[in-house]
């Protein structure tokens, strides 16, 4: 029997300009994505029906909720087939933790119905479905950094010099982005909110590789509002800080922190002294930037 297992990674936000509402409810972004070595593994088995199982922490639906399952659906509509499929999702990226853990596994699954069920499709046509699916999923199909404009599916690839090593606190329970969001607007109200621009400290850093000026350029316009909802990550970001990480700041809508280090050593020790620490349900360490979702 033919079995396709996608691997895929998590994304941190190095900068996410949110701009003002728009008609639709989406927000206009500059969203400059990286992906890190936190992965979903998805694998697709010929089976009668459409199934889910999910191996790892509990929250992650198994029905037609699921994003994954909805790519399957999708996916099969748009190539004509039935389908018949059984994914399996093995998390290991947080769940509603700010890291897209749920459109990475809907990327996963496009690329594992795609090969599975022999339909072939470019590039092209799964970045675009996965637009349909959520904002987030084209990225996870790239992988790399990249920046997206737009709600974020508009993506151009970025040359990133070198890697960068980072630290990742995982939070006990999730934020939902819609939340997250509609919290940004509630702060935001009265105020006028400027349109977002790239970063050109950001891009200078990406260029050189200089982790200290990568730290001091990340930004994140979510922040205020996952604090705002989670006052107990202020005092996360401080330890990450106080323990020398070169940067510090919630990865997307939260209630992930993201802490990041200027070498791997570096980053080993300061996953070590966030561990001893009771901010985090959990501590990892991640490099980036790595692929989009490949199947192994
Ligand atoms: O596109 P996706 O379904 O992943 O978005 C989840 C939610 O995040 C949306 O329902 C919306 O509330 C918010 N969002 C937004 N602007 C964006 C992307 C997401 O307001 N550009």
């Amino acid at each position: 029997m033919i079995v396709t297992t996608v691997r895929v990674p998590a994304k941190v936000n190095l900068q996410l300009g949110v701009g003002p509402v728009r008609d639709d409810g989406y927000h206009d972004l500059v969203n400059v994505f990286h992906a890190v070595s936190l992965f979903d593994e998805v694998t697709a088995t010929p089976a009668p029906t459409l199934t889910i199982t999910v191996e790892g922490p509990a929250g992650v639906p198994t029905g037609p909720d699921n994003l994954a399952a909805r790519a399957a659906l999708l996916l099969a509509s748009h190539a004509g087939v039935e389908p018949r499929v059984a994914l399996h999702i093995r998390k290991d990226i947080p769940v509603a933790g700010g890291m897209a853990g749920g459109s990475a596994d809907a990327a996963a699954a496009l690329v594992a119905c795609d090969a599975l069920w022999e339909t072939g499709l470019s590039r092209e046509t799964l970045l675009g479905l996965g637009a349909r699916i959520g904002s987030d999923v084209p990225f996870a199909l790239l992988g790399g950094t990249a920046v997206g404009l737009g709600r974020g599916e508009r993506l151009t690839s970025l040359e990133a010099a070198g890697e960068f090593h980072w630290v990742f606190g995982y939070a006990d329970g999730g934020l939902s982005t819609p939340a997250v969001y509609a919290e940004c607007d509630r702060l935001r109200a009265h105020e006028p909110v400027p349109w977002p621009v790239v970063s050109d400290d950001l891009m200078a850093a990406l260029k050189t590789g200089d982790p200290v000026a990568l730290g001091r350029a990340l930004q994140n316009d979510l922040q205020p509002a996952a604090l705002s909802l989670r006052p107990s990550l202020a005092a996360a970001l401080e330890a990450g800080t106080a323990a020398g990480a070169v940067g510090a700041l919630v990865s997307g809508s939260g209630p992930t922190c993201a802490f990041l280090a200027s070498s791997a050593s570096h980053a080993s020790s300061l996953a070590s002294a966030l561990s001893d620490t009771a901010h985090f349900a959990s501590v990892r360490q991640a490099r980036g930037p790595v692929l989009g979702a490949v199947v192994v």
